[in-house]
């Protein structure tokens, strides 16, 4: 913990990304032959759907795959639009839409576009350590908002109001690693909280379509302003092909 505004240290003293290193010594343990059941990451135990793996088998026979358009082919773009109207009955513009290598990759450039060196983004605890140590390497500041069972480990307006001045607030729902979702008037008031303050919300919504009871909100169902990261990784069952996309505001 760093000084008395509550942040993490910034520069370049960033944390290591523990799972990553715990997938070593498990895969250096199944090198000696023991037997290792994997918990360590969020890997789907299914392949890529029928689907993808055709049409990227038919792609690598005939498709020269060169290089894209920096915001990514057309055509995904406008399918993944299709999909915002399809599942949420939200029109998003696929001008709107970058497809980026993993929401990891995503969070890289949209940290980087929305906020300037020393920006204060605030994050939950607990929360995925990656969003810290995103804004770390890249000199943005994270600042810790302490969640528990009374708020489901989601942030509220109350608990961000507590965090000091921000320029930012990184929201998951559903949450890794507590797996809770915000209802959709919890979101609404988040959105609304954030432009109300000039503090841009970034929505992680990887685990959309993995849960129970009703599918969660997407935030772009209550502000325009807001950046939302998704990936291919999780409910597509397509982690190591590395492809995700962020929906940014006009
Ligand atoms: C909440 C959350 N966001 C992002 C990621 C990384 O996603 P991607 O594989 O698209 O980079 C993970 C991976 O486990 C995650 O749990």
């Amino acid at each position: 913990m760093g000084s008395d505004t509550g942040a993490f240290p910034a520069g370049r003293d960033v944390p290591p990304f523990i799972v990553l290193e715990v997938v070593r010594a498990a895969g250096a343990l199944e090198a000696t032959g023991r037997r290792v059941l994997h918990l360590e990451v969020g890997q789907p135990s299914t392949p890529a759907p029928r689907a993808v793996l055709e049409a990227a088998q038919a792609a690598l026979g005939s498709d020269l795959l060169g290089y894209t358009t920096a915001n990514g082919i057309a055509p995904l773009r406008g399918r993944i639009a299709r999909h915002y109207a399809e599942r949420y009955g939200v029109d998003v513009d696929p001008a709107r839409i970058v497809l980026t290598a993993g929401a990891s990759g995503g969070f890289v450039l949209a940290f980087l576009a929305a906020f300037p060196a020393g920006a204060r983004v605030a994050v939950t605890e607990p929360g995925y350590p990656c969003y810290r140590n995103t804004l770390l390497a890249f000199e943005r500041v994270p600042v810790p908002v302490p969640v528990d069972g009374t708020t489901r480990f989601q942030p509220t307006p109350a608990l961000l109001e507590q965090a000091g001045p921000l320029d930012g607030v990184v929201v998951a729902s559903p949450s890794n690693p507590t797996g809770t979702a915000l209802t959709g008037s919890e979101l609404r008031d988040l959105v609304e909280w954030s432009s109300g303050r000039g503090v841009r919300l970034v929505a992680d919504e990887l685990y959309h379509g993995i849960g129970y009871g009703d599918p969660p909100p997407t935030a772009l169902a209550f502000g325009e302003e807001v950046i939302v990261l998704n990936s291919f990784s999780k409910y597509f069952s397509m982690t190591g092909w590395r492809l995700g996309w962020m929906v940014l505001p006009p």
